[in-house]
């Protein structure tokens, strides 16, 4: 498992010996893309508890205003925004860190999952297709670009991006295709993204960290008519937490974990090979 200085951590001490004298999550205010329900709300909520302030972005007003009531105006702010609006990404970025300017880490973990039967192409409906793309990776782009001058701007301070991919990253199940796909996209630019940063002098500070989720009890699944679907959310969270304060940066959860380093751990090896041949020095050096 690769870790903030992009070492091999082999630490897997269980949850309950992590004390708070190890936690180094070492971010104060924490923008959350899609924090109105399950594992952006559940990571937002360890964040306070934890004295981060967090900036919950979402759709649904009134989730946002739960979210403020709950925790306080002083650890807690939102911001409504859909962000399939893709010509709307650079304003209401510009804006956000204007009215935030300590943000410090930014978790893009906005999704949606759809079902797609290709032996019945009457039943896709190619504007749902398109939504999970620009909901799942385009309108990432958009947002990593409009914020990355704010992540910039802090250095030497350590800033982060963390986003949530998924183990279905790696091995996709036919059900949902094109949302597999749109992980294996990110997972990709996860990669690309950290050996960029790491090997330019103005955005080293900037800490690409991956967390690929198993099934996770949340609206992702109960929206689709799956009940009690996958791991339970504060197990996960649980887990995503004392790994952050490790300082992993890729972070995959539950049974993956083993099937994901056979995997990824061959496929890392002929990258970090092949990168000095494009000028880059892999940030596992
Ligand atoms: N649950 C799992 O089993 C699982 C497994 C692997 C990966 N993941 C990934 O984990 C992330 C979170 O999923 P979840 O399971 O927590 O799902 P969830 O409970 O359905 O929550 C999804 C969040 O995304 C926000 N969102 C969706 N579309 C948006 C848009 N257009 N603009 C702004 N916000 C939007 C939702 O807010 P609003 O509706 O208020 O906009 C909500 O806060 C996703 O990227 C998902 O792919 C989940």
């Amino acid at each position: 498992m690769l870790n903030r200085s992009g070492h091999c951590s082999s630490s897997h001490s269980p949850l309950s010996s992590t004390s708070s004298l190890e936690m180094s999550f070492p971010y104060k205010s924490v923008l959350v893309i899609g924090a109105t329900a399950g594992i952006g709300l559940a990571l937002a909520e360890r964040m306070i508890e934890n004295g981060i302030f967090v900036i919950g972005v979402g759709r649904r007003q009134s989730r946002l205003d739960e979210f403020i009531s709950k925790h306080g105006s002083d650890k807690a702010a939102g911001s409504q925004f859909d962000i399939t609006n893709l010509d709307g990404i650079k304003s209401w970025a510009e804006n956000i860190v204007a009215t935030y300017p300590s943000i410090d880490a930014v978790v893009l973990n906005s999704g949606i999952q759809r079902a797609l039967d290709f032996t019945d192409p009457a039943s896709i409906d190619l504007s749902l297709v398109q939504r999970e793309l620009t909901t799942n990776y385009t309108s990432y782009i958009s947002l990593i670009t409009h914020l990355l001058p704010q992540l910039r701007s802090q250095a030497p301070k350590p800033t982060a991006l963390l986003a949530i991919t998924s183990g279905l990253a790696l091995i996709p199940i036919p059900r949902v295709p094109n949302y597999c796909a749109t992980k294996s996209a990110l997972h990709s630019l996860c990669w690309s993204l950290r050996t960029q940063l790491y090997n330019h002098e103005g955005s080293k500070h900037i800490r690409v960290i991956e967390i690929a989720p198993p099934a996770v009890q949340t609206e992702l699944h109960t929206q689709q008519g799956l009940d009690q679907f996958g791991m339970p959310l504060e197990k996960f969270t649980d887990e995503v937490w004392e790994r952050l304060n490790k300082g992993d940066v890729e972070i995959v959860v539950g049974r993956n974990r083993a099937q994901w380093e056979s995997v990824e751990g061959a496929r890392r090896k002929i990258y970090d090979d092949v990168l000095p041949a494009f000028g880059f020095k892999p940030a596992s050096l």
